[in-house]
């Protein structure tokens, strides 16, 4: 079986723990100040206004079955006009034809706002390749140490990343973000990458599909440490925040849409789910994830009218608390 075929099974598969959101509480107004009708979703980031403050997350391209699930996301992200991120374009450099895997979501969705993604290791020519090749209106590099670590064919040479990405902030023309896959960052490395250049900082925390266990189950005898390293979504948000002007971008265990309105409350300005539209398009007819990610929509708009806030720039403002701490996972 193919690796990312591996990846979709296991991170599908992947029991789900507590969320580590479920410690932070929002402030409740009982004395509502707004209408449902006045509450507005739309969010600028990138240059662009997206009317959701959402998007699908990094996940697949490269084998027959991610090119239907890169076709079936690309049809929600066409009906929402919502962003979407490729899966690591790293195949194409070994297996060319796979391109229709990736290119598929612009057959489907040719206005859509397509984030292409790469591993920090490849350097600045791959990058301009890839961009060359599936012309997206962003790029991300992904930083995965924790995952390559655990993965048997694994990387363990990690010390041109830095230089690669210091590269990709002086050179890009379009929106360059540096993305973690599940293991969080803390303030020094959001720092470092704030200093060298880089706007977008998607914080990629634990809470969700973990990428060391996923990969320990393609071991035979797994380096079960490394499950637990990182920090959750929420404490990421918390550790960035102070860095301005850096655009943080939640991601994660974030599958609920009180889970997405907490990482607004939290700093984010956009949010990123992956295992939630896997799910979404795994279980479910077009037709059904339409109504089901409506409903998620209106469930976020719900949440905003009992915190007295109808758009999205001022939930920063709002008071929560957090319960016990935040290190539980
Ligand atoms: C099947 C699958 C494949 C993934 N492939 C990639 C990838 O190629 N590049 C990347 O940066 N992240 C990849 N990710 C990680 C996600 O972008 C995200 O960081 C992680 O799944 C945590 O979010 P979640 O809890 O919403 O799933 C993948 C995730 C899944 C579920």
């Amino acid at each position: 079986m193919n690796r990312k075929d591996d990846h979709i099974r296991y991170a599908l598969e992947q029991p789900q723990k507590e969320s580590p959101f479920s410690v932070i509480r929002l402030s409740y107004e009982a004395l509502p100040l707004f209408n449902v009708s006045d509450i507005k979703t739309d969010v600028s980031i990138f240059g662009q206004t997206f009317p959701y403050p959402i998007f699908i997350n990094a996940m697949t391209g490269g084998s027959e079955n991610a090119k239907k699930i890169n076709e079936r996301l690309a049809m929600l992200a066409n009906a929402f006009n919502l962003p979407m991120a490729l899966g690591s374009a790293s195949t194409l450099f070994e297996n060319p034809e796979m391109v229709e895997t990736f290119s598929i979501v612009k057959t489907v969705n040719p206005e859509g706002f397509l984030i292409a993604n790469l591993g920090a290791h490849h350097p600045i020519e791959n990058v301009e390749k890839v961009i060359q090749i599936l012309q997206p209106d962003a790029f991300e590099y992904h930083l995965n140490v924790a995952q390559e670590l655990a993965m048997p064919e694994g990387d363990r040479h990690f010390t041109s990343w830095s230089k690669n990405i210091q590269i990709a902030a002086k050179t890009l023309k379009i929106p360059f973000i540096v993305k973690e896959v599940g293991f969080g960052m803390n303030e020094h490395t959001m720092k470092r990458l704030h200093q060298w250049g880089v706007q977008y900082i998607n914080v990629g925390g634990k809470g969700g599909t973990n990428f060391a266990w996923i990969e320990n189950q393609r071991r035979t005898v797994p380096l079960q440490g490394l499950d637990d390293v990182g920090y959750s979504t929420p404490e990421s948000l918390l550790r960035g925040k102070a860095i301005t002007p850096l655009t943080l971008i939640a991601s994660g265990g974030i599958q609920t849409p009180m889970e997405v309105v907490k990482s607004l409350v939290l700093g984010a300005k956009m949010v990123g789910m992956s295992r939630y539209f896997l799910r979404l398009v795994t279980e479910n007819s077009h037709e059904d994830a339409v109504a089901l990610l409506q409903t998620f929509i209106e469930e976020i708009k719900a949440i905003m009218v009992t915190l007295n806030v109808n758009t999205i720039d001022k939930l920063p403002e709002v008071d929560y608390h957090i319960e016990g701490g935040l290190w539980i996972r």
